[in-house]
Parts: structure tokens; C-alpha cells; sequence
């Protein structure tokens, strides 16, 4: 289905990248997982729904210390902080963090969306005034972007964030910067081009390469579950073209999000894909097969600093057309985690 171009390169260059949107975890999920995005990206905006959420600036800073100290001594990796949004969230205590260097970006999540969100906003009326106070300061918003009621079909409830919530919260606040994270669906593909250039997305490698399929492909698959949840097959070709457009309001954010096999693999198992170990391998065979190498720098490395109000990173990274077979588990620690496209083939791995 999905084959590549007869005439593209068989090594492609870029600036070095960065993932707008990567949930580290704390403790020994942490020290697991922390060197597969600190091998591939300069940067990496680290998502804080840990258990209890990161809600002030000390915490932030002390888990940004607890990152760098799982990361052997040479590594160059920069956590980009971010502050978990609450009803109960100060203004003040946001622009301290953001002033001082330790927040990037503030983080919502609508109660109860996803994973350790229970401490989430129950209704964006109640952060009024810290989201007048961030579009002040030029600090983004990243938005999970679903409704929560439990009457909206699953799959529908991207485009009733839209609709319900977006679409006012931009209205009222047009000069705020927000990134809707993890698209899912043409809805959301549009309403961004539609948007002004204060709105962007970040896509993951999931979602530009299964659809909802994926998960009940011969029985339950568990690895395939994620929030948003994968949509249909149109919602996943809108996402490509998006991601390929050369649009700057499209940027990398892999979403990893690790959990454990046992945890996955369980009655009820948790919500989250583990993409970290091939996760740029798996965006440049998406743009390879889409004919359209020459956009991924852009959206890897280019898009979401410029967004953001970052520079540029400065190294590169080569990417060969080498086939590679990704592991069917990955120990690390005492930690056994699946990855994404375990015991598939991708076409891409990084030189050197
Ligand atoms: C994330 C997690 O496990 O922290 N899970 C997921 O499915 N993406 C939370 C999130 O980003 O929604
Ligand atoms: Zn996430």
C-alpha cells in the first residue's frame, strides 16, 4: 500500500530535531525511557501528568533536574517544562514559571480525557484569567483536544472539542498561541489551516501510520491503543498531507507514551503508544512514501521552533534507507515495553 517513490534519496540530511510533545514518566520509567528521545532529539517538550501533576515551577524544576540526571553526563538533551493545567490554576504563579525560564508551555487537560488527567479542567471558564495572562506573555497552550462526556461516541470526540470548545476559546482569545496536540482527524487538520498562524498542531508517527483498524486487526491489540484514539482511514490521510504540506503550522510530537507490557496488555489497559526508540525512522518513511523528503526538516526541525520562539538547533542527523526490523519487546531497567511497529519492518535508520 504504501510504497515509496522509484526516485527518492537513499540518505536525507536535516537539522537536528526536536518532539514537541513526549511524556518521560518519573522514577524508573524515567531512567528506561528518557535516552531513546534524548538519542534522537536536541529538545523535547515533556508533558507533566506524572502522579501527583507537575502544577508549579519548583516541581517542574526539580523533575527537569531528575531528567538530566538519568542522562549520562554528555548528553546534550534539553526538557522543555510544562505546567499541568488545574481549576485552580494562578496566573501569577504561571508567569513566574514562564519568566523564569522553567515552563515552556502550560498544559490542558480536560478532566478525565486521558492518562493521570483526573486533576484536569473541568470547564476553561475557570482559567480565564491565566489563559488572558499567557496570551499576554506569548506562552503557548497545549491543548488535549477531546471532550470528555461520556455520551460523545469516542470517536467523535476530537471534532466536538472543536466545535464546543476551540473554536470559542480562539474567538475570545485570538492572539493566543495554542498548539492542538496529537490530531487526529481531517476536522482538526482543517480547522487549523483554517486558523490563524498563532494556531499549530503536532502529529504523531501513530497517527500518520494506522487507522482504527489497527487496533482489532485479528483480535484486541492493545499496543495500538492510544488517545485520541486512531480514526478511519480518510481521517489518517488528511493527517499525511497535513504533515507533508511543508505547512509550517505542523510539527513533530511523537506522544510517546510508555507503559508498561503488563499494563498494556490487561483488562483494561492503559492508553498510550511507546514510539521513542524509532520514532524519526517512522516519520521519514511516512514522508518518504508520501514523495515528500524534502518536508521533513521542516516539520521536524523547523516548524516547532519557530512556533515556539526558539532557535534552531545547530547539529544534524543522517538518515539512510536501510531496512530495519524493530525489536518485538525492549527491556530496559526492569521495565519490558512494546514498542510501536514491534516486529515490523521500516525502511530508515539513523547513520552513525
Ligand atoms: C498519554 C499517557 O499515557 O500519558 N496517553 C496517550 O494515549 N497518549 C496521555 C495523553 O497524551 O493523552
Ligand atoms: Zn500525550
Amino acid at each position: 500500500m504504501n510504497q515509496a517513490p522509484n526516485d527518492s534519496p537513499d540518505t536525507i540530511t536535516i537539522r537536528q530535531p526536536d518532539d514537541w510533545h513526549v511524556h518521560l514518566r518519573d522514577g524508573d520509567m524515567l531512567q528506561a525511557v528518557a535516552a531513546f528521545t534524548a538519542r534522537q532529539f536536541a529538545r523535547a517538550i515533556v508533558m507533566p501528568n506524572l502522579s501527583p501533576p507537575v502544577t508549579d515551577t519548583a516541581s517542574a524544576a526539580a523533575y527537569r533536574d531528575r531528567i538530566l540526571e538519568v542522562l549520562e553526563p554528555e548528553s546534550r538533551f534539553t526538557p522543555l517544562m510544562t505546567c499541568y493545567l488545574t481549576d485552580t490554576a494562578d496566573a501569577d504563579e504561571m508567569a513566574k514559571g514562564f519568566e523564569s525560564g522553567v515552563f515552556t508551555a502550560a498544559k490542558l487537560y480536560p478532566a478525565n480525557a486521558t492518562t493521570n488527567s483526573a486533576h484536569g479542567v473541568t470547564d476553561i471558564a475557570n482559567i480565564m484569567p491565566v489563559l488572558e495572562r499567557m496570551q499576554e506573555l506569548g506562552m503557548p497552550l497545549l491543548v488535549h483536544g477531546e471532550v470528555t462526556s461520556s455520551d460523545v461516541d469516542i470517536f467523535d470526540r476530537e471534532a466536538a472539542f472543536i466545535d464546543q470548545v476551540l473554536i470559542k476559546l480562539v474567538d475570545r482569545l485570538p492572539e493566543l498561541k495554542v498548539v492542538f496536540e496529537h490530531i487526529t482527524t481531517a476536522d482538526a487538520a482543517a480547522f487549523v489551516d483554517g486558523a490563524g498562524p498563532n494556531i499549530a498542531a503536532t502529529i504523531t508517527p501513530q497517527h500518520l501510520h494506522i487507522n482504527r483498524n489497527a487496533m482489532f486487526q485479528g483480535g484486541l491489540r492493545p499496543h495500538a491503543y492510544c488517545l485520541p484514539v486512531a480514526k478511519r482511514e480518510r481521517h489518517r490521510l488528511a493527517l499525511r498531507k497535513a504533515a507533508t504540506s511543508g505547512s509550517a503550522k505542523y510539527f513533530l510530537g511523537t506522544d510517546s507514551a510508555p507503559h508498561e507490557m503488563h499494563a498494556k496488555e490487561s483488562a483494561c489497559g492503559c492508553a498510550g503508544i511507546f514510539n521513542a526508540p524509532f520514532a524519526l525512522e517512522s516519520y521519514a518513511s511516512v514522508f518518504d512514501e508520501e514523495g515528500a523528503l524534502d518536508k521533513l526538516e521542516g516539520f521536524a526541525s523547523v516548524n516547532g521552533p519557530n512556533f515556539y520562539g526558539l532557535p534552531l538547533n545547530e547539529g544534524t542527523v543522517t538518515l539512510e534507507r536501510v531496512n530495519i526490523i524493530v525489536p518485538d519487546q525492549i527491556e530496559a531497567g526492569a521495565a519490558k515495553l512494546v514498542p510501536f511497529h514491534a516486529g515490523e519492518e521500516l525502511g530508515w535508520r539513523i547513520a552513525g
